[in-house]
């Protein structure tokens, strides 16, 4: 009761703020994304993302050390496939010496501290730019498990320390956890994104890729972002097939959904701050609009304090650089 309660007394400088801050980030809560393409010596800006790249592997290389130096410990791989390797099989996402296999030894040569996590998914591979197998306009369900199930092999075959699956296949977390076992990778973990709304936050990342669906939308398997509910179900079905790590993306429009599942589960948390959350936040402090740093600090420390435990973000080189 006033006067015996006052708020401001632990505002009052600096050094009681931080004696009683709740959350902090720290850098080893953040996974950076790498976009990764063919080719020599290439470093690209992406039009809708400024100041991020695509780039080859030998670029990567050192790439990768330059973040391990700055305290960045993980990195979750992408790769731009060239239009003649995509098909409707997937017989690139899981040929040996793809791109994203040779990116994963590149990286595991280059520091073999790195943990690297692997985005697994159809929609790069694809003619369709979907996530899935294809027919009749339709994305299979059952047939694209098979295919994912053998690319997360061949990811692990190729070093991989987590797998993220990003398709909102129904199954395939089971199909994968169980190649996986089979094969004996018992410590390949995997992250699933288990809450991935079908979102008009991602454009920017298709056109990273040039991986936009070229019929349809993404409805039928990613989730309705009018639903709550169902997010529970998404999550519960995950873990029990084995997930070890729950994803939900994207991040600021769904905060109220990872103090929901942080509230009623017990698994690590991962959210995705996506790359039209970046891009809007981007333009914003391009036109001097906000403070940049400031507002990724705010925006990432939100995350944290809604429940997630790591964060994959496109600002975190730049965060690094301001901590
Ligand atoms: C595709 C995938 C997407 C993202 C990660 N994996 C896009 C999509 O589902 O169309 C989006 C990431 C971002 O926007 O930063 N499997």
């Amino acid at each position: 009761m006033f006067p015996i309660n006052r708020n401001r007394r632990l505002r009052s400088s600096k050094v009681i703020r931080d004696l009683v801050s709740e959350n902090k980030i720290n850098l080893t809560d953040l996974i950076v994304p790498l976009f990764i393409k063919d080719g020599k010596n290439i470093k690209e800006e992406i039009e809708s993302m400024p100041s991020y790249y695509r780039m080859s592997l030998d670029v990567i290389e050192k790439e990768v050390k330059f973040l391990y130096e700055i305290g960045l410990k993980s990195v979750l791989l992408f790769v731009k496939v060239s239009e003649n390797l995509k098909d409707n099989k997937g017989l690139e996402a899981i040929n040996p010496n793809g791109l994203m296999q040779r990116a994963i030894k590149t990286i595991k040569n280059s520091v073999p501290e790195m943990v690297v996590i692997t985005d697994v998914a159809l929609d790069p591979y694809s003619i369709y730019g979907h996530d899935g197998i294809v027919k009749n306009n339709k994305i299979l369900n059952d047939s694209t498990n098979d295919v994912l199930s053998k690319m997360a092999l061949s990811h692990a075959k190729s070093g991989a320390d987590i797998i993220a699956p990003s398709d909102m296949m129904d199954g395939r977390i089971k199909k994968i956890r169980e190649t996986l076992e089979l094969n004996k990778f018992h410590e390949t973990a995997i992250m699933s994104y288990s809450i991935k709304y079908a979102s008009n936050f991602y454009g920017p990342f298709r056109d990273a890729l040039n991986s936009k669906p070229n019929f349809g939308d993404k409805k039928t398997y990613q989730m309705d972002f009018r639903n709550r509910d169902e997010a529970f179900l998404e999550v519960k079905n995950d873990i029990e097939e084995g997930a070890d790590i729950i994803m939900i993306k994207p991040g600021l429009p769904y905060l109220d959904i990872i103090r929901d599942i942080k509230e009623n589960f017990s698994c690590p948390i991962a959210v995705y701050q996506v790359s039209g959350e970046y891009s809007m936040l981007k333009a914003a402090a391009e036109k001097g609009w906000l403070d940049e740093k400031k507002v990724i600090i705010e925006q990432l420390t939100a995350f944290k304090r809604a429940g997630a435990s790591m964060i994959v973000s496109y600002h975190s080189i730049d965060i690094a650089k301001s901590l």
